[in-house]
C-alpha cells in the first residue's frame, strides 16, 4: 500500500534514509545547535531528493569531496520548507552542514532559573509530531526509519543524554563530548536529546533514572518499580527489544506529561508527588515501546494507532499492577476529559473522528486525548467481542507482524479482518474509525472507587457536602473525578470548603491543583489567583495550563487577567504550549 503523508515533503520513491551519522555542537550562548549529518540511503538517488526542514540554516551539502546543488524550493506554514537536492548522479550517501537556531520548534532552551537547580541552562528536544525537521533535515514522516550515531559536544560541566545507547565520552577544551549509537531503526519523531546538569541512579537491571541532582532522589523513589512494570508489559506484548528503559525527569517547562523517546522516556517533574500515584504515566510511555515505537502509525492521520493502542496497553499493565478498580478510575477521568474535548471541538467535528484527512491541518492544533480514549474504547469493544484470550493472541501477532514497520488504519482493518474475521459482525468498525462523536456502543467504565466519587457528587447536588471522614481514604484520582463532575460553578464558600477538605493549600499535586483552580476561577473564588499565577509560571505542561487559561477567559473577573499573565509567563513556555494558549486567548477575543 502506497503511503501518502500529508505532513511531509518526502517522496519515498526517490529512496529512503536508512542511517545518519551526526556530529553536533551545542552552543547555549547563541542557543544553537550546529552540526553535520551524513546520510545513507537505501538505494542510489538520481536527479532529485526531497527533505523536510523548518527554519534551519543550511551551509553546505556534499557527497564526499564534491558539493551538491540544493535549494529550499517550497515553503508551507505547517510543513516548513522543502530542501531539494539536485542533480544527483546515483549517490547513496551525502552530508549536510546545518544550524538549528533559537527558533527551532523542536528545541527548548531553558535559562538556569527555569531548572530545579537554578545554576545551569538546560536544553531538550520534543520532535513529535513534525518538529524533528527543525533540528536536522530529514524525511520527517513516521513511515521512514533509520538508525543513527551521534557525537554531541557540550559545554562543561553539562551532560548530554539521548534516546539512544550511550557510547564513549571525553573532554576537550572547556567542553565534553558524548557519543551515542541507536542500533534500532526509528522514525524521525523519536529522535531525542537533552543537555543539562543531569545525574543518574539505577533503579533496576534495565532501568535508570536521569534527573537534575536536586530531584534525583525523589525521582528514583517515585519510579522504583519500573523494572516490574517492564516485566508486566513483556508478558502482554512479548520481549522488550530496546535493551534499556531509562527515564529522564525534565525541568517543569516540559510541555507534555511524557514522551516515549526510545530507551529514554522523557517525563514531566509534576509526576513527583511522593506517593507513586502518577506512575501510570510511565506505563503509558513504556507501552509505546511496542505500540508506537515498534508498530508505528504510518502518518499522523493514523495517530490513534499509536495512542489508542498505547492507552489500551497501559490499562492492561495497570490492571495487572494495581488492580482493575484503580485502573478504571483513571480511565473514567480520561473519558470525562475526552467528552469535554469533543464538546470543545464540536461533537460533529473532524477531530472527534479516529481517522480523517489532515491535509492542511497542523497536528499540534488538533492534539487532544480523543484518539487515545476513543481508540481505547474501540479496542476494548474488539476485545469483548472475541474474549480476552483470543485478543491477547491477536495482540502478540499484531506486534510480531508489524514490528519495525509503519501501519495505516486501513492496513490495521485488513489485518483485523484477516485475524479476527467475526469482530465486524458485532462492532461497527466503520462507525468507530470514521464517524464523529462517541458511539453509544462504547463499553462502560466500572469501578467501585468511581461509584464512591459519583455517590458524593449526587449527595452534593442535594446540598450535602462530603465530610473529611467520607473522603479520608480517597485516591487522588477520586478527588480529581469529584472536582471534574462538579457543576461549572459552585458557591465560593464551597470552593473554600473543598480547598481545606482536600488540603490544596499544602498540595504539590499539580494535577489536582489544576482541576481545582479551574473550577475555583469559574466560581469566582478570587483568593486562588496568586496560586494560579504561581502554577502557570512554574509548570509548562499543556494539560494543566490550557484548562486554567480557558476558565480565565470564560469568567468575567479573570478575563482581563489572562493576557497579562500569559505575557509574563510566555517566555518560559514551550512553543507548542505557547501557541495553544495563544489560540485559546485569541479565540476568546482576549
Ligand atoms: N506521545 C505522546 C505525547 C505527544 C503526542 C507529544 C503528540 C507530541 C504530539 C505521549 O505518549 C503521551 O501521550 N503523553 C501523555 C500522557 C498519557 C498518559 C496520556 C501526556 O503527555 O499527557
Ligand atoms: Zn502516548
Amino acid at each position: 500500500m502506497k503511503i501518502i503523508d500529508p505532513h511531509s515533503f518526502a517522496d519515498l520513491e526517490q529512496g529512503q534514509i536508512t542511517h545518519i551519522d551526526f556530529v553536533m555542537d551545542v552552543d547555549f550562548s547563541s542557543r544553537s545547535l550546529r552540526g553535520e549529518a551524513q546520510y545513507r540511503l537505501d538505494r542510489p538517488a538520481h536527479d532529485s531528493f526531497f527533505l523536510d526542514t523548518r527554519s534551519l540554516g543550511l551551509e553546505r551539502v556534499h557527497a564526499g569531496e564534491h558539493d551538491l546543488k540544493w535549494e529550499l524550493d517550497r515553503s508551507d506554514p505547517i510543513l516548513g520548507q522543502r530542501l531539494h537536492l539536485k542533480g544527483l548522479d546515483g549517490v547513496s550517501s551525502f552530508s549536510i552542514e546545518f544550524t538549528s537556531g533559537a527558533q527551532a520548534s523542536a528545541l527548548q532552551w531553558l535559562a538556569p532559573e527555569q531548572t530545579a537547580g537554578g545554576r545551569h541552562p538546560f536544553l531538550f528536544s520534543q520532535c513529535q509530531s513534525i518538529h524533528a525537521r527543525s533540528i536536522f533535515p530529514c524525511q520527517d514522516t513516521p513511515s521512514v526509519r533509520f538508525t543513527y550515531t551521534a557525537r554531541l559536544q557540550v559545554p562543561e560541566p553539562l551532560v548530554a543524554v539521548m534516546a539512544a545507547a550511550p557510547a564513549e565520552a571525553g573532554s576537550g577544551a572547556a567542553t565534553t563530548w558524548y557519543s551515542f549509537s541507536m542500533p534500532q531503526a526509528i522514525p524521525a519523531y523519536l529522535f531525542g536529546l537533552a543537555v543539562g546538569n543531569i545525574a543518574w541512579q539505577d533503579v533496576g537491571p534495565r532501568c535508570r533514572v536521569y534527573a537534575e541532582p536536586e530531584v534525583l532522589e525523589a525521582a528514583a523513589w517515585e519510579f522504583a518499580d519500573t523494572e516490574q512494570r517492564l516485566k508486566e508489559a513483556e508478558k502482554l506484548f512479548g520481549p522488550y527489544v530496546w535493551d534499556r528503559y531509562d527515564l529522564l525527569v525534565m525541568p517543569p517547562a516540559f510541555p507534555f506529561g511524557g514522551m516515549e523517546n526510545p530507551r529514554l522516556t522523557f517525563l514531566t517533574p509534576t509526576l513527583l508527588v511522593g506517593d507513586r500515584s502518577r506512575t501510570n504515566l510511565v506505563s503509558h510511555e513504556l507501552a509505546h515501546s511496542w505500540t508506537g515505537n515498534l508498530v508505528t502509525n504510518a502518518t499522523w492521520e493514523d495517530f490513534w494507532l499509536n495512542e489508542g493502542w498505547t492507552t489500551y496497553a497501559q490499562m492492561r499493565i495497570d490492571e495487572a499492577l494495581e488492580g482493575r478498580d484503580r485502573a478504571q478510575l483513571s480511565a473514567a477521568i480520561e473519558r470525562e476529559r475526552m467528552l469535554e474535548n469533543m464538546r470543545l471541538f464540536g461533537m460533529d467535528s473532524d477531530p472527534t473522528r479516529l481517522k480523517y484527512s489532515m491535509q492542511g491541518v497542523d497536528p499540534d492544533a488538533v492534539f487532544s486525548n480523543i484518539p487515545y480514549q476513543k481508540g481505547y474504547a474501540f479496542l476494548v469493544l474488539l476485545e469483548q467481542s472475541v474474549g480476552r484470550q483470543a485478543f491477547d493472541q491477536f495482540i502478540k501477532k499484531y506486534i510480531t507482524t508489524y514490528r519495525f514497520q509503519s501501519l495505516t488504519t486501513e492496513g490495521f482493518v485488513a489485518f483485523l479482518e484477516r485475524e479476527l474475521p467475526r469482530t465486524g459482525d458485532q462492532v461497527d468498525i466503520q462507525e468507530w474509525l470514521y464517524g464523529t462523536g462517541f458511539p453509544d456502543s462504547a463499553p462502560a467504565i466500572r469501578s467501585t472507587l468511581l461509584d464512591d466519587a459519583v455517590g458524593r457528587i449526587q449527595a452534593y447536588q442535594t446540598g450535602k457536602r462530603p465530610t473529611g471522614q467520607e473522603v479520608a481514604n480517597w485516591r487522588p484520582g477520586q478527588i480529581h473525578l469529584f472536582l471534574r463532575m462538579l457543576p461549572e460553578q459552585i458557591p465560593v464558600d464551597d470552593c473554600r470548603y473543598f480547598e481545606s477538605l482536600f488540603g490544596f493549600k499544602e498540595s504539590r499535586d499539580f494535577d489536582l491543583l489544576s482541576a481545582f483552580y479551574t473550577i475555583a476561577i469559574r466560581s469566582g473564588y478570587q483568593d486562588v489567583f496568586s496560586n494560579v499565577e504561581e502554577l502557570v509560571g512554574r509548570v509548562g505542561r499543556g494539560l494543566y495550563l490550557k484548562p486554567l487559561y480557558r476558565s480565565m477567559v470564560q469568567t468575567e473577573w479573570a478575563r482581563p487577567l489572562a493576557r497579562p499573565l500569559f505575557e509574563r509567563c510566555r517566555s518560559g513556555y514551550h512553543s507548542i504550549t505557547a501557541v495553544a494558549i495563544e489560540q485559546i486567548l485569541a479565540g476568546a477575543g482576549v
